[in-house]
């Protein structure tokens, strides 16, 4: 909680927007979250980062930054609603406001998608619709594009298909190797990724069939 000075009644709390971060593996897209905010260029806190993996190198990055962690399994769950339902109702126990996906490898269901309508954005190394899916830097770079980019975008349960928040282009050089040309996505994705969490968070924009359009006068 953050303490904001009131002209009409002294000090008062102000609240922090509360994330939750879905991961799954090295977690450097939430580590530019965590960065943001302590930057202080995202108005936010992260209630929770929630891994399928236990082994994902992001939960030390949390765990540095005093976050508090979880390990949920995406095995042994009868179905694929029963482990959505456990993460929402994780998320939903520390009152989180937006669900942010960093490099989280499940495509969610009706269950989840529906507790957090128009609340759940994703990061993707592609200027989407091209190249949904894995490996979208290699598939991108394969296809022979001179530019690719990154997308932020609200999540639905189609992979990769929801309203678009935010893209930004990356050129393609002629001497690019996949791995050059994805540390440079990358780069990107640290910078463009904060700003859309920011963007969702304040007022001021609504979704027109499947546009993300800032609202006049707002
Ligand atoms: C990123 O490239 C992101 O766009 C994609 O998965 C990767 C996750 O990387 N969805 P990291 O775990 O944030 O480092």
């Amino acid at each position: 909680m953050k303490w904001g000075l009131s002209p009409f009644f002294g000090t008062l709390p102000r609240m922090s927007h509360r994330l939750g971060v879905l991961i799954s593996g090295r977690g450097s897209n939430l580590q530019a979250l965590i960065d943001a905010i302590e930057d202080r260029r995202l108005d936010a806190r992260i209630a929770l980062v929630i891994s399928n993996r236990p082994e994902a190198l992001g939960l030390e990055r949390a765990r540095r930054a005093g976050i508090e962690t979880a390990v949920i399994s995406h095995k042994g769950h009868a179905t694929r609603e029963a482990y959505d339902g456990l993460l929402v109702s994780e998320l939903q126990s520390r009152e989180v406001e937006l669900v942010c996906l960093a490099g989280f490898m499940r495509l969610l269901t009706r269950a989840f998608v529906d507790a957090f309508p128009n609340r759940i954005l994703n990061i993707h190394p592609s200027l989407l619709p091209a190249f949904p899916g894995v490996d979208a830097q290699r598939q991108a770079f394969e296809h022979g594009v001179k530019v690719t980019g990154v997308t932020v975008h609200l999540v639905t349960t189609e992979l990769d298909a929801g309203p678009i928040v935010a893209q930004r282009p990356v050129l393609v050089a002629a001497d690019d190797t996949v791995e050059t040309l994805s540390a440079r996505l990358l780069e990107e994705e640290h910078r463009i990724y904060p700003e859309a969490v920011a963007r969702v968070l304040q007022d001021g924009w609504r979704i027109e069939g499947r546009r993300f359009v800032t609202v006049a006068n707002s």
